[in-house]
Order: C-alpha cells, then structure tokens, then sequence
C-alpha cells in the first residue's frame, strides 16, 4: 500500500457503466487503500480480486449494522443504524439459521422451475410495450415491473400494491433524507405485519415463500414476528430493485457496443456467460460494507478491530491480474469468479433467480425488437448516484 491522499467514497460515475474515474488510485493501488467517508470517518477500501474473496469469507468482518462504528456512507443510512435487519444484517450463528430456512426457495433448480412464468411476465409486458410504442421508457416499462412481478409470485406478495412498494424502497435505498429511510422501512414493517395476519388466518396456505413461512416457521414459534417481517423488506427489496438495474443498465451498455450486441445476436447460446460479464463489468452493488471485530493482517497491514472495510465491486471486478483489459466487454472470457453478487456466507441469495431473469428478459427484448436503440443522446440520459444502487433512472427507447 502507497501513502497517497485517501479517495473519496462514495463518488458518482461519469459513465454509468464504469467505475467512478476518481477511484482510479483504488486501482493501482491494490489490494487494499485508506479512504473517506461522507462524514470524514476513515475506513479501508478492498480493492484486489483474492483479497476481496479472502475477507469476504473472514468471520472476522461482520455486518452487523446496529454497531456504533459499523461504516455508514451516507446521512441517511447513519441515521437507521439502530435498526436491526434480517441476514445482510446478522452474522453467524443468527445468519446461518435465517439462511437455511431460505435455502429451498432460491435454489437453482427452484430458478429453473420459474422460467417459464417469467418468460410469461417478459412477453406480456414486451406485448404491452409494442403495443403502445414506439418510443417507450424502459425502466417503467419493462426493467422495474419484470423482477417486481417475479418476486411479488414468488414471495406471495400482492402485485396490484406494486406502486406503493416500489415507491417506498426508492426511499429505503436513495432517501433523500434519514427520514424518508426511517419512514419507508416503517411502512414496509406495517405492510408486512398486515399481509402476515391476513395469510395467517388462511386455513391453507397459498403457494408463496411468505404464505410457507407463516404457516411452518411462525405458527409453529421457529420464528418471530419480527424477524419475518425483516426477512420479508429484504426478499421485496432486493429482489426487484437489484434485478430492474440490472435489466436497465444491462440494455444501455448493450446499446453501447453494437459490436458485442450483434456477437451475442449471432450466438445466442453466449447468453449465460454475457449475463455473468455484464454482472462483472457494471457491478451495479458497488460498496458492500463491513466492520472488523479483530485485528486482521492484509498484506502487510493491519485492519483494526473497528474499523470500517468497504468493497468496491466495480474496482475488484476490474483486478487486471484476474480479467484482462478489464474495462471491456468480452463473452469469452471466464467471468464467473466476479463478486458482483458478493461473496462468503452473504453472497446473493438470489443470484438463480436473478440470472434467469437477465437471460430472458435480455434475449427476449432484442430477439422481439432487433432495431432497439436509444431515443436520446446517450451521455444525456440520468442514471443513479454513486451512494446508491447503480442503474439508470430512466431509459428512453425506440424501435
Ligand atoms: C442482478 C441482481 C442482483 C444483484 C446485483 C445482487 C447483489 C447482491 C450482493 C452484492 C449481495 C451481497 C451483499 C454483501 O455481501 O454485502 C446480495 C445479497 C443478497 N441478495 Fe442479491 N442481488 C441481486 C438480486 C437478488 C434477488 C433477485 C434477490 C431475491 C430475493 C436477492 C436477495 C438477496 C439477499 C436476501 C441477500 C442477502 C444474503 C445474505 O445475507 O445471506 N438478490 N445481493
């Protein structure tokens, strides 16, 4: 490690698909920098492909978030921190038990079994996008209702009350203040806590992860409450907003290297390792966080018990050692090992579900509309903040 000024974190992209151009000293700077947070507080940047998988794997890192120096990179999340979450927030033992009881519904197979219903929710929003364009926004359109269907049918969450979630982890997840985070999560609680009383007093329960969860874990006491309620927030939100980003920012960048988007055209059996470079290169979670509990060596230096350690996806899914000319789009490179969904005991719980829904909504956008392509100047169109989930804010197309 070089003695340089400590980087900023975070910083918004220049290019919405490319890391912010003032973390380029993170780069050379392998595999670990000092930085700064939104309030001054120092922390450590983990920046190298091996060591970002080592310490992810470290039980010495926790997430823990009710903890007083747990890292915070903006006001408004330093102001939930009392707040306690389900599995993203708890380490093991707790994690390891809530983890286990979801297992089943994310498995791959459980992915596979859902292709057909979300080629389904694909084409019908595709259908009605046709039918009404062109042009058309692709996010309201297609990027954001595709997984929020998906998972309000898997969940067992009612999709007519997708406005009403959608608006309130917009809050969760980009505020913009403390108290819309602290509100949105208080109405979410109160939405969940009545669905759990109305699937509770169904004789039989309907075919959801939650109407499953009511009946075998919280009436038979394996769980509270207000764990479920947690566990649930976290299934809704991540499991749409993540997703939408993916599809949105996904389409952009596809638009933006014609080339590798008629390589992908002529070749559709590429799809699964496009998904898992694309995944690699726009590493739209770009900073998951964590908190040492010990004094951990890290080649050469020490991370302190307290500290603040912060992982740049989109730094570490360019580690030159690892991917080759890293900043370019390339089907045939072994992209897989990427941290894009995480990694350790909290890697993405619902990478299957999230892969299978990339590939068909992918495909089946370009296969139906082969003249797709971007209705405004590509540089003006708004995308996300770097303190947040990267994605575009809108996308406007035509065909
Ligand atoms: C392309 C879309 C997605 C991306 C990029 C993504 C990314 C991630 C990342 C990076 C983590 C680890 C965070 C950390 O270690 O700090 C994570 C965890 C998680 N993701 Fe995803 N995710 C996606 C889709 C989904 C979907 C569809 C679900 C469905 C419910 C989901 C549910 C979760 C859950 C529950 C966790 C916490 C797991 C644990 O702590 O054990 N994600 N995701």
């Amino acid at each position: 490690m070089t003695e340089t000024q400590p980087v900023a974190f975070p910083q918004d992209r220049t290019c919405p698909y490319h890391p912010p151009t003032g973390y380029d000293p993170l780069r050379t700077d392998r595999p670990l920098s000092r930085i700064t947070l939104f309030d001054g507080t120092p922390a450590w940047m983990v920046s190298g492909h091996t060591a970002a998988r080592a310490l992810l794997a470290d039980p010495r890192l926790s997430t823990d978030r009710t903890h007083p120096r747990f890292p915070a990179i903006t006001a408004r999340f330093a102001a939930v921190r009392n707040k306690r979450a389900a599995l993203l927030g708890v380490d093991d033992p707790e994690h390891r038990a809530q983890r286990r009881m979801m297992i089943p519904s994310f498995t791959l197979k459980r992915a596979t079994e859902l292709r057909p219903r979300i080629q389904q929710v694909v084409d019908e929003r595709l259908d009605a996008m046709i039918a009404q364009g062109p042009p058309a926004e692709l996010v309201s359109a297609f990027a954001l209702p595709v997984p929020s269907t998906v998972i309000c049918a898997l969940l067992g969450v009612p999709y007519a009350d997708h406005d009403f979630f959608e608006e309130q982890s917009r809050r969760l997840l980009r505020g913009p203040a403390g108290e819309d985070v602290m509100d949105a999560r208080e109405q979410l609680e109160s939405y969940f806590d009545a669905l759990i009383d109305q699937k509770d007093k169904q004789r039989e329960p309907g075919d959801g992860v939650l109407d499953e969860l009511v009946h075998q874990r919280l009436r038979e006491g394996e769980m509270d409450r207000e764990e479920l309620i947690a566990l649930a927030l976290i299934l809704l939100v991540a499991g749409h907003e993540t997703t939408a980003n993916m599809i949105s920012l996904g389409t952009y960048t596809l638009l933006r290297h014609p080339d590798r988007l008629a390589e992908l055209r002529g070749d559709p059996a590429l799809l699964p390792t496009a998904v898992e470079e694309l995944m690699r290169l726009l590493s739209i979670a770009d900073g998951l966080l964590r908190m040492a509990t010990e004094d951990i060596e890290v080649a050469g230096t020490t991370i302190r018990a307290g500290d603040g350690v912060v992982f740049a996806t989109s730094v570490i899914n360019r580690d030159e050692d690892v991917y080759p000319d890293p900043d370019s789009l390339d089907w045939h490179r072994p992209a897989r090992h990427h941290v894009a969904f995480g990694f350790g005991i909290h890697q993405c719980l619902g990478q299957n579900l999230a892969r299978a829904e990339l590939e068909i909504a992918l495909r089946s956008l370009f296969e139906r509309l082969p003249t797709l392509h971007l209705a405004a100047p590509a540089d003006e169109i708004p995308f996300k903040p770097g303190d947040t989930i990267q994605g575009m804010l809108e996308l406007p197309v035509t065909w």
